[in-house]
C-alpha cells in the first residue's frame, strides 16, 4: 500500500501538484487520470522520488520514503519496477538481456538465474519465444510487454506505469491493461497506472483517481465514474460528442 500525503510541488512558483492526497492499494490497479498537463508524471515522479516535493509525505507500506537515507532509498527502489513514458529498450541486447539487466543490476542472481527469471517474466507476458530477438524485430505491443517483463523482473512490490498504451492500437492497449492488471494481483503489487485513455478506465479501473486544476478533483471507480455529476470529469470522459450521445440514450431510454 502506499499512502500519499498532502504533496504540494511547484516549479518555478507555480502550483503543479497541490496538496494532493490518496491511498493506493495492493493488489490493485489504481489509475491517475487527467489532461495531458495536469501534473500526471510529476506526481508519479513525485511518489518514487526522482522529483523532490516541497511538503508532504510518501508512505510505503507505512514508512515514509522522503525521510528515508540514501541507503534506504536505494533499497526501496530495488522494490519498484517502473514503466515509463518512451521508455526505451536496449536497442543493443537482446530481449532476454534486457530482461535480465536490472537483475544483473540490483540482485546477487547468478547468470543462470537470470535468465531463468527473465524466460519465466518472458511466459508471464506470452512471449516466451522472444528472448532472442531484438527490439528492432518487434512491434510496438510486444516492446511495451518486453518492457513490463522487464519492470516485473527483479520482484517488483510496487509498479508505476505511465501511459503503457501511449502509441499502442485500442486491441493492443486493452491485452495489455489486462496484462497490468493479471499480473498486480498475481504478484500483489501495488500499481499505479498513469492513462489519458477511458476504454483503460472502464477495462481496469478499479480505482480511478481525476486529477484537474493542480488537484485531485475525483475519486472513484470504473463503476461510479459513468454516473458523476462532477462537470470537469464529464467533460474529460465525454470528450467524444459520440459517446456523449450514447450515454443520453441510455439515460433516456
Ligand atoms: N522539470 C520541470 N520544470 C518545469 N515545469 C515542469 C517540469 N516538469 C513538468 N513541468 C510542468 O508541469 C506540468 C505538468 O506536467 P506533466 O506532469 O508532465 O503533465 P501530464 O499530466 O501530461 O503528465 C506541465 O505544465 C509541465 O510543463
Ligand atoms: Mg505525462
Amino acid at each position: 500500500m502506499i499512502e500519499v500525503k498532502n504533496i504540494n510541488k511547484t516549479f518555478g512558483g507555480r502550483h503543479i501538484t497541490q496538496n494532493f492526497s490518496c491511498t493506493f492499494e495492493k493488489g490493485k490497479t489504481n489509475l491517475i487520470i487527467g489532461e495531458s498537463g495536469s501534473g500526471k508524471t510529476v506526481l508519479l515522479k513525485c511518489i518514487v522520488g526522482l522529483t523532490e516535493v516541497d511538503s508532504g509525505e510518501v508512505l510505503y507500506d507505512g514508512q515514509n520514503f522522503l525521510k528515508f537515507n540514501a541507503k534506504e532509498k536505494q533499497n526501496l527502489r530495488k522494490e519498484i519496477g517502473m514503466l515509463f513514458q518512451g521508455g526505451a529498450l536496449f536497442d543493443s541486447k537482446t530481449v532476454e538481456e534486457n530482461i535480465m539487466f536490472p537483475l544483473a543490476m540490483f540482485t546477487d542472481m547468478t547468470e543462470k538465474e537470470q535468465k531463468e527469471r527473465a524466460d519465466f517474466c518472458l511466459s508471464k507476458v506470452n512471449l516466451s519465444q522472444a528472448g532472442d530477438l531484438y527490439p528492432s524485430e518487434l512491434s510496438g505491443g510486444m516492446k511495451k510487454r518486453v518492457a513490463i517483463a522487464r519492470a516485473i523482473a527483479p520482484n517488483p512490490k510496487y509498479l508505476f506505469c505511465d501511459e503503457p498504451n501511449s502509441g499502442l492500437d485500442p486491441k493492443t492497449s486493452i491485452l495489455i491493461d489486462k496484462l497490468i492488471k493479471d499480473i498486480t494481483e498475481e504478484f500483489q503489487m501495488t500499481t499505479i497506472v498513469i492513462t489519458h485513455d477511458m476504454n483503460s478506465v472502464m477495462e481496469i479501473g478499479e480505482k480511478v483517481v481525476f486529477i484537474c486544476k493542480n488537484q485531485k478533483w475525483w475519486e472513484g471507480t470504473n463503476q461510479t465514474i459513468l454516473d458523476t455529476d462532477n462537470k470537469e470529469l464529464q467533460d474529460f470522459i465525454y470528450v467524444s460528442k459520440f459517446l456523449k450521445e450514447l450515454k443520453d440514450k441510455k439515460t433516456n431510454a
